[in-house]
């Protein structure tokens, strides 16, 4: 039996630190899979590891022809998957009324319906003492005005996760959601997101997202929250009532603080 570690988002940010850290903390692993679009950036990440048995899957994780390339190669080779991390990912923001629908598409695509599908087809290879890490954000916490389908979008995952952590307890499998606030990568580039000296202040490196993430998962736990920021956002997301929540985002976000923020 073949023991793998599966990532996708792997060409970039915390999907590819992912990959690294797993490569050093789990030399017994027998190959790990880095899946994403970009096959220079995985074909960098390969040769940075000499030694390890670095797999490619240079997949688009939006097309269904691609979720069915990966289906077989799994149904060929029957690997044991000992982590699978859902890192891929994306985000727009502004209000929803001038964003193209085709940028909230492709964050549904990607951030939801990609992310449950590899979930599920990776589901039979699962053993007693896997992992499933999914890169959430700490957007799953509350609804955020200027960035409504993104945050929506994260909040599917939390829930999504939530339940099928309950669902696969009997099997010894756990279920992570990562939430963090803002990390140090690619995201706001691809995105066309300004990177705010509020959020700049709170940007957490990735390498810390991700040894926090490797550390929750292994100890069992549902939710990882690395940063105060989004901790903080959390706290008051319990004490407060929703609504004024919503005002308070909608403020800082939509009525002119957006240079701060
Ligand atoms: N950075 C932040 O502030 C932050 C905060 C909270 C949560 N997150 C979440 O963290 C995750 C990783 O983001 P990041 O910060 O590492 O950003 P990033 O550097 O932009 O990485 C995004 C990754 O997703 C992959 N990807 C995007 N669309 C894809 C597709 N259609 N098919 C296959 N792979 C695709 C990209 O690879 P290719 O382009 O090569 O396909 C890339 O490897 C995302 O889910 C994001 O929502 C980020």
């Amino acid at each position: 039996m073949k023991y793998i570690a599966l990532v996708t988002g792997a060409s970039s940010g915390i999907g590819r630190e992912f990959v690294r850290q797993i490569a050093a903390a789990y030399p017994s692993l027998d190959e790990i899979w880095v899946l994403a679009r970009r096959l220079p950036a995985l074909r960098e990440l390969k040769e940075e590891l000499p030694g390890k048995n670095v797999r490619i899957l240079s997949l688009d994780l939006s097309a269904d022809s691609d979720l069915e390339v990966l289906e077989g190669r799994l149904k060929r080779e029957r690997p044991c998957i000992r982590i699978l991390v859902n890192s891929a990912g994306c985000g727009k923001s502004g209000p929803v009324e001038s964003q193209k629908w085709q940028d909230a598409s492709r964050m549904l695509d990607v951030n939801c319906r990609a992310l449950t599908i590899v979930t599920m087809l990776c589901l039979p290879y699962l053993k007693k003492g896997s992992r499933i890490i999914q890169v959430d954000s700490g957007s799953a916490f509350l609804p955020q005005p200027g960035f409504a389908v993104y945050a929506a979008s994260k909040a599917y995952v939390l829930s999504f996760d939530q339940a099928l952590g309950a669902e696969l307890k009997g099997r010894g499998v756990t279920v992570t959601s990562v939430c963090p606030g803002p990390v140090d990568t690619d995201f706001f580039k691809t995105g066309g997101i300004t990177l705010t000296p509020l959020k700049k202040i709170f940007l957490a490196k990735p390498e810390r997202v991700v040894r926090k993430a490797l550390f929750d998962a292994e100890a069992g736990r549902s939710l990882s929250v690395c940063g105060r920021s989004i901790k903080l956002v959390r706290l008051l997301g319990r004490l407060l009532p929703q609504k004024v929540m919503l005002e308070i985002t909608a403020k800082l976000f939509l009525q002119g603080k957006k240079e701060l923020l």
